[in-house]
Parts: C-alpha cells; sequence; structure tokens
C-alpha cells in the first residue's frame, strides 16, 4: 500500500518512499513518502498561511472542531486501534486502550478551548499605576511543529494536536519514522472536519531532514516534541529563539514500604513495567521494595509475569508482543548480560523467545549499570533490597532523570516526605509511577524534559501572553 502524505487539505506524493514493517510479522505493511527539505518547507509555508485564518476562530468553533476529531475516533474506535496494533505492535487491548484516552484527550482539549483566558492586572497596586485598566490575553503562537514518537502513536499525538487547535494553531506533524500509519489516518479524519485546510498537515520521512527543518525554520514558533533525551536536547541547541517543549525519558522508581498488601500492589507493578513491552517514558523501571516484603514481592511478581500471554499484537488475549525493531530487541539482551556479568540476577526473562524479547525482572542490580541508570524503555524491571524509605528516595533520585515516581505505603508522613523530597515531575502516593490521565500535568525535570503536557498545561505552553493596559485619565 502505498501512502501519501497531507498538506493542505491534500494528499501528496513524495518522490522517495520507504518500506513499513510489521514489529510483530516483519511483513511489510505500506511504503511510506519520504519528504525532502523542499517538501517539508512547502508545508510549514501552507500552515503559515493558514494561521490567520486560524487565530480568527472563535473559542466555539475551535471546540466544536476537537469535539468532531473526539466523535469521528469513536465512531473508528476498532479501526484506529488496529492501525496501532499492526504498526507498533501494541497488543490490541492496550491500543484501544489508547483510543479511549484519545476520545478523552481531544474532549478535554475542546474543554479547555473554552476555558483559554488571560487576567485582571491590579495596575493600581503600583505607585504608578493609577487611573490605568490591565489585562492579559492569550493569542496563538502561530506555527507548531510537533514532533511525535512511536509509542502511543495517536494518543501522544493528540497531546500535541489537541492544544495547538485549542490554542488557534496551526501544526506541521511529524509522526515518529515506525508509526505513520497512525498520523495520516489522524489526517483522514481531520479531513472530515471544519478545520481550515491547511491548519493541520502531516509530513513524512526522516528525523533528519524533516525535523531539521521544522526546527530550523524562523515560521515555525515553537517545536513540542516528545522522545529521546539526545534527540531533545539536539533540538533546544538548534532551536534558538523557539518555545521548546519536551519531553523525554525517564527509569521511572517505585518505593514499597513494609506493612502493604502486596496482591493489590503486584498487579499493578506488571502493568507499569511490562505494558506496551515497557516502552512506555513512566514504564516501571526500577523498584525499590523494603526487606520485609521482599522475598515476597518477588515471589509474587514472577508469578504474575510468567503468567502474562506473549504473541500476536491483534489477539484479544496478548499482553505482550515484539519491541518496536528487532535491533532494540538485541539491545534489550545486550543490557540485561551487561548486568548479569556484574552481579545482577535474572528472576524471569532476558532472553528472546518466538521473535518476542521476554518480560524481564533482575535483582541484585547495582546502580551504574544501563538497565538502572539509562531509560530501558524494554519490558526490563528491576528490583532491589532497600531497608528504610530513605535509602529508595535517595536511589531514586540519584538518576538523571525524574519525569514520575511512585510510593505504596500505609505511613501519611512517609508519603508526605516522599512527595517533597523525589525530584521528578509527578509523585503518586499508592500507585505505579506509570500512572497517567491526559488532563493533569505531565512532565519532567532534569534530563526528562522541560515544560508540561496535560491540555491546559500545554495550551498555556502554545499561547503568548499579551498585556493590555487602557490609560483612563
Ligand atoms: C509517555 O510515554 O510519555 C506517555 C505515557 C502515557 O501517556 O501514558
Amino acid at each position: 500500500m502505498n501512502k501519501q502524505y497531507y498538506v493542505n487539505g491534500e494528499w501528496k506524493s513524495s518522490e522517495k518512499t520507504t518500506e513499513l514493517k510489521s514489529p510483530h510479522t516483519k511483513e511489510v505493511i505500506a511504503h511510506i513518502p519520504q519528504a525532502t527539505r523542499e517538501e517539508v518547507e512547502q508545508a510549514i509555508e501552507v500552515a503559515d498561511y493558514a494561521k490567520k485564518r486560524m487565530a480568527e476562530l472563535t473559542a466555539y468553533e475551535r471546540a466544536a472542531i476537537l469535539e468532531q476529531i473526539a466523535q469521528l475516533f469513536a465512531d473508528n474506535r476498532q479501526k484506529a486501534a488496529t492501525i496501532i496494533s499492526l504498526e507498533a505492535a501494541k497488543p490490541i487491548k492496550y491500543a484501544l486502550g489508547e483510543i479511549d484516552r484519545t476520545i478523552e484527550t481531544y474532549k478535554f482539549a475542546a474543554e479547555e478551548a473554552k476555558r483559554l483566558t488571560g487576567e485582571m492586572i491590579p495596575m493600581d497596586a503600583a505607585k504608578n499605576g493609577a487611573n490605568r485598566f490591565g489585562y492579559t490575553i492569550e493569542q496563538p503562537i502561530g506555527v507548531v511543529g510537533a514532533i511525535t514518537p512511536f509509542n502511543f502513536p495517536q494518543n501522544l499525538v493528540a497531546h500535541k494536536v489537541g492544544p495547538a487547535i485549542a490554542a488557534g494553531n496551526t501544526i506541521v506533524l511529524k509522526p515518529a519514522s515506525q508509526t505513520p500509519l497512525s498520523a495520516l489516518f489522524l489526517a483522514e479524519l481531520i479531513d472530515q472536519t471544519a478545520l481550515p485546510k491547511g491548519a493541520f498537515n502531516v509530513i513524512t520521512g526522516s528525523g533528519r531532514t524533516v525535523g531539521d527543518a521544522l526546527v530550523e525554520s524562523d515560521k515555525v514558533k515553537m517545536i513540542t516534541f516528545t522522545g529521546s533525551p539526545a534527540v531533545g536536547i539536539g533540538i533546544r541547541n538548534k532551536a534558538g529563539l523557539k518555545k521548546v517543549a519536551l519531553e523525554l525519558g525517564s527509569n521511572a522508581g517505585l518505593i514499597i514500604d513494609k506493612d502493604v498488601d502486596l496482591s493489590q500492589i503486584v498487579p499493578k507493578c506488571v502493568t507499569g513495567a511490562f505494558s506496551n513491552q515497557g516502552q512506555v517514558c513512566i514504564s516501571l523501571q526500577r523498584s525499590y521494595v523494603m526487606e520485609e516484603l521482599f522475598d515476597e514481592f518477588i515471589e509474587q511478581f514472577a508469578k504474575a509475569t510468567k503468567e502474562l500471554v506473549i504473541g500476536n499484537p491483534l489477539e484479544e488475549t496478548t499482553d505482550v508482543s515484539a519491541m518496536i525493531h528487532p535491533g532494540e530487541q538485541d539491545r534489550a539482551v545486550d543490557w540485561v548480560q551487561e548486568a548479569v556479568q556484574n552481579g545482577a540476577e535474572i528472576v524471569t526473562g532476558g532472553k528472546i523467545e518466538n521473535g518476542v524479547f521476554m518480560p524481564t525482572i533482575l535483582t541484585n542490580v547495582s546502580p551504574t549499570l544501563k538497565v538502572s541508570c539509562q531509560e530501558v524503555f524494554a519490558p526490563i524491571v528491576v528490583v532491589n533490597r532497600i531497608s528504610s524509605v530513605e535509602e529508595g528516595i535517595e536511589a531514586i533520585n540519584d538518576s538523571n532523570f525524574g519525569l514520575q515516581a511512585g510510593i505504596f505505603t500505609n505511613d501519611i508522613q512517609t508519603a508526605f516526605k516522599a512527595s517533597k523530597q523525589l525530584e521528578v515531575g509527578g509523585v503518586l502516593i499508592n500507585d505505579i509511577p506509570t500512572y497517567r490521565v491526559d488532563q493533569m500535568p505531565y512532565g519532567g525535570v532534569k534530563e526528562s524534559g522541560t515544560g508540561k503536557e496535560g491540555l491546559k498545561y500545554a495550551i498555556h505552553e502554545m499561547t503568548e501572553t499579551k498585556l493590555v493596559v487602557w490609560n483612563h485619565n
């Protein structure tokens, strides 16, 4: 199937295409256009032209368009989920869950579009402020360049497209090379709405060509990126005065205090560590368990992990399938081997079976090993023993990343202390770090990024605050 990219409400072909392969079957599922720099520049030109029309839409009209997108996803729920499963090998039950979240994300964006407001400034609070009336307005920023990852090919796109439309901006979207079909399907849906032509464009191709053209263009006023720290830092260095929002990686940690009910916690840990093959920025990667519960936790966690159904992502019962690329599975094996050579023990997994890297639990892992200190982005979880919650907090903070962290405890003082001391963007009390609903502020500290997503927060990032002062002397 030869795909086309989408600019100015039209489908276009590039001279060059690449094969897109299913991560599960390895079969070619589509041929994807590889846009040239000139083609990207044309898309930016179109988005720049459309920004005037877009900025004229009322909040009511922007909200109605976002509601339309949400409804179209609801009408095409199964199809949209199947596309994700095919191109990303996300098990269909998680892909359906992603589409349900996508619907909610666009609905939240619609609601926030109606709430977008500035504030009154008490001008006369200053000595020289008498007889002045001041207020701010939130104005669209213009063209937003969105560069999105493969792991949530619809909902993490929605987290950029939804707020951009809510704020009255235009968009040029570059989806991950491994998951362009979801973004192109979004274009098919948006084409059926009242969004002005040229306000939403999807360009497929390499990060170097498409990403660089977006980052380097003076017409693009903001880059919103989700992906690896290395690429994110490269974007920040090249972006000049553009606004940049970066959602980068993490090695999310969890503390399990003594005296908690493991039967409630273990199933959450299995989901947190292994859903979407661990390819989630807040996947549970490091667990620190109080010594009183350690052996029992390992036993229950290993048992539940071995019960996971491995295989075809399109089967309703499948829990874990292939990672996004065979090279990524080989990397996961290498990182486990490095850990084992340095004293770690494999509780379960650690190898590829029938083309799938198996869910893996490691113990006794030194903090300097890749599986602990780097973002593993694979179904690998480290479980280490701690003798105090303070030790767990220190271990979680001993990281270049800081996106979200979790703690299970029955002690209210311990929970408060953890919420204050954990150096992360979000602390989850009595939950896994992988917990997210789409309206909450989401974004990290350290190398986990800058700026917040979550509709209200992302919309704020995508507007310019303008001050208006009336002199009524
Ligand atoms: C991410 O990988 O950053 C997104 C996680 C989520 O939305 O659940």
